[in-house]
């Protein structure tokens, strides 16, 4: 992996290919390893850059963040790795810093594609929810918060019958230092709702959702979709929230399609 340093530490990432700059961001508890297949199958076309977010994978460190601190982080890092404009596609929590980086700093995209993530803050339950697993996270490790998002992470069938998929996912999230989990848990609580953003983008956005997804409803992304000036909703059959893992070449080529197109 190559490091460039961003204020104060170093964040990892992976580059392939050449072309115009696509930024893939992972979402929670994970890392780049969950955009593998992407990396892989965009890199022909693109010049495709996927970071740890700061505390994640590689990116080490256990300062407390808020969603919009990191938009203002990732803005530094595509600077520092000289990826302004970029078409940048965010992954549920990578979704929510996506929208954050669109409001904060719209110059640096050329296009944003949202994938299994949505635009709305937490409701109250799900805020407490966030606090519950943040005390889980501190008190027993990565492991049992890896347990209880499992089930929602893919869909019931691929639960079922991709044992391999599985085993792979629960490597990426029991792999994520126990303090991220509780900064991205508070994080993810306290971030603003960015509904009313959706129709002040400029830049063209793809919404792309697994039919299957067990955190964000298949119909919120066509409404999101509807409500930008250039919206449009990509909906992947048999697949859960995390869409590019269960189906990869659908995923990979509606990111192809949309940032060709632009
Ligand atoms: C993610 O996949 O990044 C998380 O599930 C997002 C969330 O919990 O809101």
């Amino acid at each position: 992996m190559k490091s460039v340093t961003v204020g104060n530490s170093a964040w990892r990432y992976v580059e392939r290919g050449q072309g115009p700059a696509v930024v893939l961001v992972h979402g929670f508890p994970l890392d780049h390893r969950i955009w593998s297949d992407q990396i892989e199958g965009l890199s022909s076309q693109f010049r495709v850059i996927a970071p740890d977010l700061k505390g994640f994978g590689q990116s080490h460190s256990i300062e407390p963040f808020t969603i919009d601190s990191m938009a203002d982080e990732l803005a530094q890092f595509l600077k520092a790795v000289d990826a302004v404009p970029c078409v940048l596609a965010g992954l549920s929590m990578g979704g929510y810093v996506g929208f954050s980086l669109a409001r904060r700093y719209p110059e640096f995209l050329k296009g944003l594609i949202i994938v299994c993530s949505k635009a709305e803050s937490d409701t109250p339950q799900a805020k407490e929810g966030r606090i519950a697993m943040a005390e889980l996270a501190r008190s027993q490790g990565a492991k049992p918060v890896s347990d209880q998002m499992l089930p929602r992470m893919l869909s019931a069938s691929a639960l079922k019958t991709r044992p391999e998929l599985v085993q792979r996912l629960c490597g990426i999230m029991e792999s994520c230092p126990p303090e991220t989990i509780a900064n991205a848990c508070l994080a993810m609580r306290g971030r603003a709702d960015r509904t009313d953003d959706l129709p002040r983008l400029k830049v063209p956005v793809q919404i792309i959702l697994g039919e299957h997804d067990a955190i964000i409803p298949a119909d919120m992304g066509k409404k999101m979709a509807s409500a930008c000036q250039r919206g449009e909703c990509v909906l992947i059959p048999d697949a859960g929230h995390m869409a590019g893992l269960e189906a990869p070449a659908a995923v990979t080529a509606a990111i192809a399609r949309f940032v060709d197109g632009i």
